[in-house]
């Protein structure tokens, strides 16, 4: 068994979001249509003899104890082998915004599952992978499986979709970060005027009819009592004055990120998103990376 493995932790957009209901366990019900994004995190799992899971990130507020969802995601993939003891060090070198509702806390948890799992000899399927990453956190099973995907109960119920059409995303993230379970709150303070036509958007994706997934992009939490809409309002409208299909928030924030055709120039754009805001990068769509054995 190598002692030594790098995997790489990719971010999630969601194209759509829509909350159904408020649970009793003090969960949401969602209904959301996720990608993944080749924005990626670098995850190097190191084996030692210390008998502890550290993770060490490059970003120093970032922390490397259970805290980090990439420490919890190792010690549950630990108890679920029988391999306790095992030590290791979890090197990420950040490149997801923190904060930004792209996933990058549950991509790196996903990514030390996959890695350990390909590790160790693919002691758990890939339906067992995905079951123990939930208890992690709602979105790690999406980022275990990736690809496009409707996801349902607290995120962890996945129906894979038809992959995107090709396209170009813009991606820009004000220097704010929004709190997940805070918005969750605002959330449960109003009345949503309007939802996410998701049957809609799934049978565009069937058709790969780009414009109409497009006019299909939605997110509940842009309608928040919050002044920080008024940001992700200002972003949205500059990615769409040039040229954007469609643009949302993604998850609760704060990023926002506009669709373009694949042969966009999206130079000018991108220019202006990056002087004005903390981040702004281009991705691409990412596949399926942990395929249900069925
Ligand atoms: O599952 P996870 O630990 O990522 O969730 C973080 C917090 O986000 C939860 O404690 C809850 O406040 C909120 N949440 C929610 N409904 C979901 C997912 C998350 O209310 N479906």
């Amino acid at each position: 068994m190598p002692d030594r493995i790098e995997e790489k932790a990719y971010a999630k957009l969601n194209i759509s979001l829509d909350v159904t209901e408020r649970r009793s366990d003090g969960y949401h019900d969602m209904l959301m249509v996720m990608q993944t994004v080749s924005l990626y995190d670098e995850v190097s799992i190191m084996l030692n003899g210390s008998g502890r899971v550290r993770a060490r990130t490059s970003l120093a507020f970032v922390p490397g104890d259970e805290r980090n969802l990439a420490v919890r995601a190792a010690l549950r993939f630990l108890s679920a082998i029988d391999a306790g003891e095992q030590g290791m060090d979890i090197q990420i070198d950040k490149r997801i915004p923190v904060g930004a509702g792209m996933g990058g806390g549950s991509a790196d948890a996903a990514a030390v599952l996959r890695a350990l799992n390909r590790m160790y000899g693919s002691p758990l399927s890939p339906e067992e992978l995905e079951a123990l990453s939930g208890d992690v956190g709602s979105d790690v099973p999406f980022c275990v499986r990736g690809g496009t995907a409707l996801a349902s109960g607290r995120g962890e119920k996945l129906e894979t979709l038809p992959d995107m059409p090709e396209c170009r995303f813009i991606i820009c993230k004000p220097s704010f970060s929004i709190s997940t379970p805070d918005l969750f709150k605002k959330l449960d303070q109003i009345r949503l005027r309007c939802h996410p036509d998701t049957a809609g958007l799934t049978e565009a994706l069937r058709r790969q009819d780009l414009a109409q997934i497009c006019r299909r992009i939605y997110n509940v939490f842009e309608d928040v009592d919050d002044r920080r809409m008024n940001t992700v309002a200002e972003i949205k409208g500059i990615l769409l004055d040039h040229g954007a299909l469609g643009a949302a928030m993604t998850g609760t924030g704060s990023a926002v990120f506009g669709v373009f055709t694949p042969g966009s120039d999206t130079a000018q754009v991108q220019a202006l998103l990056k002087n004005e805001y903390a981040f702004c990068e281009s991705a691409g769509c990412i596949g399926v990376l942990n395929a249900p054995s069925v």
